[in-house]
């Protein structure tokens, strides 16, 4: 049956820390819709505004951010992990999963004004490679309460690959690429092998790393400060209302002016009367700018070497670059890659902006068996996070280190800390942290009936299984007390 991708379609959206976008699956490739503005990118961003009934999404709220950031809502990605969390806005509190639901409904609206007749199939969101399993289920449920079938989700980098995979299948055949994704909040690296057959087109996870604070709202940031610098702006006896207008100011003229100095030497930055009286007049040179972000630079070239490592590569092995993210346009980014990889390995013909959403409308159209080759897609990750269990005095005892392939599982032996211990708590984490505090309780497993023993003589098997879509089942065995018990983590 031929599906009808245009009024039927199934949707890709790629929801960003800072900005999002929306792709259909077509019989040519994938497709992002424009917005009414003809712009392909919605600032994840929801605004309060007193004079209307609904919160305002998009670009125009973060414009209204920016100068009322008080009834705005900017990067709730960063809080999916706390589903329940409420966040005030106006005279309602919401959660981070309905925040996220209003921006997925409202970029997905756009798409349906565009089309008579609209009824999609379903969608795949994106998220980060590193998200938690909690963090990913959140999100689904973002989608879920927007009114979209789920047909799945996908890693960032996931999706950026498959994108390349799909605009390259015919020439492609065995190659290692490293996806570079410098967004607005974070930066992630992430090596596939990419192998294409006859048969099927796989993509398998070698290693992957990066620093969840870093990206463009950094630059500006440290920009702003420059600019605050040359301008001679003074915070001294303002106001907290108008010290809050002057830094609104100060990071849109750095946001406006790191962007144009991706493409040119230098810009002026003309702010007339951000107060009364107070101007920024200044001239910036795109060697400045590169100075003052020069940390987080060395950052990134310390993360590439480490991620080459883990992957158990050399430079050299690496045969294409991907840029993601709106970061990666900034030049001295292509200078630090063709140092580090090579300037002919530098892929550009993929836009680094779109090629995420793109790819998860290239997954949807997969999954719901729209694409016109008999391959199949097969994709390997590794895990994200260290999988284990908390110990009594407060230690994390791993099962599954990060950076492992997945499938997988593993098999660890522990044992009661009390005499005559009838029930345990088996508390299940994800992380790096030695200390379970510092690590995310993902579920707690009670197992009751057990035979009295004295401490630490009862032998209590668990076993972690991960599974291809990172679902993680445990299987606790007791043999004495004659019990076996299988669950899927409980997410709490
Ligand atoms: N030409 C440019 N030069 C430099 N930076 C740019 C350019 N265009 C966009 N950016 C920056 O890219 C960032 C947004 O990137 P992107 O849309 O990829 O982020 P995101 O996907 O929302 O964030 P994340 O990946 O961290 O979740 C912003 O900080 C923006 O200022
Ligand atoms: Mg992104």
């Amino acid at each position: 049956m031929r599906m009808d991708n245009e009024k039927k379609p199934v949707l890709g959206i790629d929801l960003g820390t800072t900005y999002s976008a929306i792709a259909r699956w077509t019989e040519k490739g994938p497709k992002v819709y424009q917005n009414p503005r003809r712009e392909y990118t919605w600032a994840s961003v929801v605004y309060h505004d007193e004079r209307q009934a609904k919160p305002l999404v998009g670009n125009l709220a973060l414009k209204r951010a920016l100068i009322d950031p008080e009834n705005a809502v900017i990067g709730v990605k960063r809080m999916m992990d706390a589903g329940g969390e409420k966040i005030r806005l106006g005279n309602r509190e919401y959660t981070p999963i309905e925040i996220s639901s209003m921006i997925l409904r409202d970029v997905y609206e756009y798409a349906e004004k565009t089309t008579p007749g609209f009824d999609p199939a379903g969608v795949v969101v994106t998220v980060p490679y590193y998200f938690t399993a909690l963090q990913c289920m959140n999100t689904s449920e973002a989608a879920s309460l927007a009114g979209l079938n789920v047909l799945g989700i996908i890693q960032e980098p996931v999706a950026a690959a498959l994108a390349y995979g799909i605009h390259e299948e015919e020439t492609l055949s065995d190659e290692v690429i490293m996806v570079f994704d410098l967004g607005g909040g974070t930066f992630d690296l992430t090596i596939f092998r990419l192998r294409n057959s006859k048969e099927r087109l796989t993509f398998e996870v070698l290693a992957t790393g990066g620093d969840d604070r870093l990206g463009g709202l950094d630059f500006d940031k440290s920009l702003a400060e420059l600019i605050r610098e040359k301008a001679a702006l003074n915070f001294s006896g303002l106001s907290s209302a108008n010290k809050m207008k002057v830094k609104a100011a100060l990071m849109e003229a750095a946001k406006e002016a790191k962007e144009i100095l991706s493409y040119e030497e230098y810009t002026d930055i003309i702010k007339p009367n951000i107060l009364p009286g107070q101007h920024i007049e200044v001239e910036v040179e795109r060697g400045e700018f590169e100075k003052c972000i020069e940390d987080y630079f060395e950052k990134m070239d310390m993360i590439l070497d480490t991620v080459i490592e883990k992957a158990s590569l050399s430079r050299n092995d690496i045969n294409r670059v991907i840029k993601v993210g709106g970061s990666s346009r900034i030049p001295k980014i292509d200078e630090l890659l063709s140092q580090k990889i090579g300037t002919d390995k530098i892929f550009g013909n993929i836009d680094p902006d779109l090629c995420v959403a793109e790819g998860a409308s290239v997954y949807a159209a997969f999954l719901d068996e729209r694409i016109e080759w008999s391959k199949k897609i097969e994709i390997k990750t590794a895990t994200a996070h260290a999988l284990g269990i908390g110990l009594g005095d407060g230690r994390f005892s791993v099962l599954i280190p990060s950076n492992r392939q997945t499938p997988c599982e593993a098999t660890r032996i522990f044992t009661t800390n009390a005499d005559d211990c009838e029930e345990v708590d088996i508390d299940v984490y994800q992380g790096s942290s030695k200390l379970t505090k510092n690590n995310k309780k993902i579920g707690t497993i009670h197992v009751s009936g057990l035979k009295k023993y004295p401490a630490g003589e009862l032998d209590i098997h668990i076993t972690f299984r991960i599974n291809q879509q990172q679902s993680v089942s445990v299987t606790i065995v007791q043999k004495e007390s004659n019990i076996r018990k299988v669950e899927s983590v409980k997410l709490t």
